[in-house]
């Protein structure tokens, strides 16, 4: 191009957390425990992970950073558990008052509050009463949106319904989701999927009826998926591997339909949810406002080797397998260099999964999650210096204004993550945030909070309007 074109006015540049990996607090106020408290495997080396960066007692100081970094708009989680600790019994309001005072906080210093609904942390007693197979969780799930909806829906535009909801059915054995102990574990899974993509387009639906002003948009992560070669067999493979790890939740949650080519998929092997009354017509009638998405990288495939060898085959180290026997194999990507944890960084991917979003369902674009995990370090002389982390974030914001001056319409850029938090599959050594947490897996320490060099850098981008990164 000649020129680019500038990032529109208004962006909303900030960041991102979610409940479970930054406030801790996890039994205080009345809260009860989600499916993460309960979890008996931790994530790799951490201890007292459930009180991850104490925001819940450290929020206004938080809030004030982020200020101080420039942020336009901050996303969090509500944890179901606060407000409701059993998920669908009787509502906790200190729950709901610790929420009105982030809330407050956050719009008293022009911040725009960007909220999800629902981030890995179902209530632990719906669990154990089935989880997201039993229906009765479609239902606790739109009681639950209707009270912070009617809580906090004069003060919040932009909400988000289920994050990641792809990965929970992906990574179903990492996240929870899956039950090996059922005889079709994957047969549950897809149904689990289908009664959350009605409870998703039902909290559509009943945000617009209450406060039509308002937006919603569901946030899964989406990633383009690559031919491992120019074999057709390969990209047959990344082809089917779009629709089953990006199109299908993006199609039902648009379209409010299932993609063509999963449904066959779903058929043949016996998977295939089944329909409650009303379904059709609400997944029909449910439309989003726009499309939340996380970015970290791009994912290839190659065809199936049919050696029975696809599912366990890792691609190159990247952390997940990406594989499933007989419908393709993960592979590396030569030409992407890799972070201290295995993860290919692919900025140009960025702006390919922009275009091929806008290209397909022409809908606005805000981009929940993008970043850098890194075991970053506190100096002696007490700065943390994380030059990687601005180099990934600048790569990715340069595609992103590409992508932009190629015609998508984005209106948000909210990275991972404002402040350090517990990983999801990490622990707490591996870093995303622009303020530095001073405590480690085992030592809770003081949990002193230190901007990085990366914190002074995104200043500069925000106060710029992206003109200086
Ligand atoms: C996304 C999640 O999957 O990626 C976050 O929405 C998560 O909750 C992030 O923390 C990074 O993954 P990880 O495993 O490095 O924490």
């Amino acid at each position: 191009y000649q020129t680019l074109r500038p990032f529109p006015p208004h962006f909303l540049w900030g960041a991102s957390t979610s409940a479970y990996q930054v406030e801790g607090a996890w039994n205080e106020d009345g809260k009860g425990p989600s499916v993460i408290d309960a979890r008996t495997h931790y994530p790799e080396g951490t201890a007292d992970y459930r009180a991850a960066s104490d925001h819940y007692h450290r929020y206004r100081e938080d809030v004030a950073l982020f200020a101080e970094i420039g942020f336009k708009a901050y996303r969090f989680s509500i944890a179901w558990t606060r407000v409701i600790p059993d998920g669908d019994g009787e509502v906790n309001p200190a729950g709901l008052d610790y929420y009105r005072r982030l809330i407050d906080e956050l719009l008293s210093r022009g911040i725009e509050p960007v909220v999800t609904l629902y981030h890995f942390d179902l209530p632990q007693a719906l669990q154990a009463r089935g989880g997201w197979a039993n229906r009765a969780t479609v239902d606790a799930f739109e009681r639950y949106a209707r009270i912070v909806f009617e809580a906090f829906g004069e003060s919040i535009k932009y909400w988000l319904t289920i994050n990641e909801q792809n990965m929970m059915i992906l990574h179903g054995a990492a996240l929870g989701t899956l039950d090996t102990q059922l005889e079709n574990p994957r047969r549950d899974l897809y149904q689990q999927n289908h009664n959350m993509l009605v409870a998703q387009a039902r909290v559509i639906d009943l945000l617009h009826q209450m406060h039509p002003a308002a937006k919603i948009g569901p946030a899964p992560n989406i990633s383009l998926i690559y031919p491992a070669s120019a074999r057709p067999e390969d990209v047959m493979a990344a082809f089917n591997y779009n629709a089953i790890r990006n199109w299908l939740y993006l199609d039902m949650a648009v379209w409010g339909r299932y993609n063509s080519l999963v449904w066959r998929y779903l058929e043949e092997r016996g998977w295939t949810p089944v329909f409650s009354p009303g379904d059709r017509e609400v997944l029909e009638s449910a439309r989003p406002d726009f499309i939340a998405f996380n970015y970290y990288t791009s994912q290839t495939v190659e065809a199936s080797r049919g050696d029975g060898q696809d599912e366990v085959a890792r691609a190159g180290d990247q952390h997940m397998k990406s594989g499933e026997d007989g419908v393709h194999r993960g592979a590396g990507n030569p030409f992407l260099p890799k972070n201290a944890f295995g993860w290919e960084i692919d900025p140009v991917g960025f702006r390919n999964t922009l275009r091929a979003l806008w290209d397909r369902y022409q809908l606005p674009l805000i981009v929940t999650e993008n970043g850098l995990g890194a075991f970053d370090r506190l100096d002696d002389d007490g700065q943390v210096r994380d030059p990687y982390r601005i180099d990934y974030l600048r790569r990715h914001i340069e595609q992103l204004q590409l992508a932009i001056t190629d015609g998508v319409a984005v209106f948000g850029y909210m990275p991972w993550s404002a402040i350090d938090l517990i990983s999801t599959h990490q622990g707490c050594s591996k870093r995303y945030g622009f303020i530095y947490v001073n405590r480690d897996e085992f030592d809770l320490k003081d949990m002193r909070r230190i901007g990085k060099q990366s914190a002074g850098w995104y200043r500069q981008v925000i106060a710029s309007n992206g003109l200086d990164f």
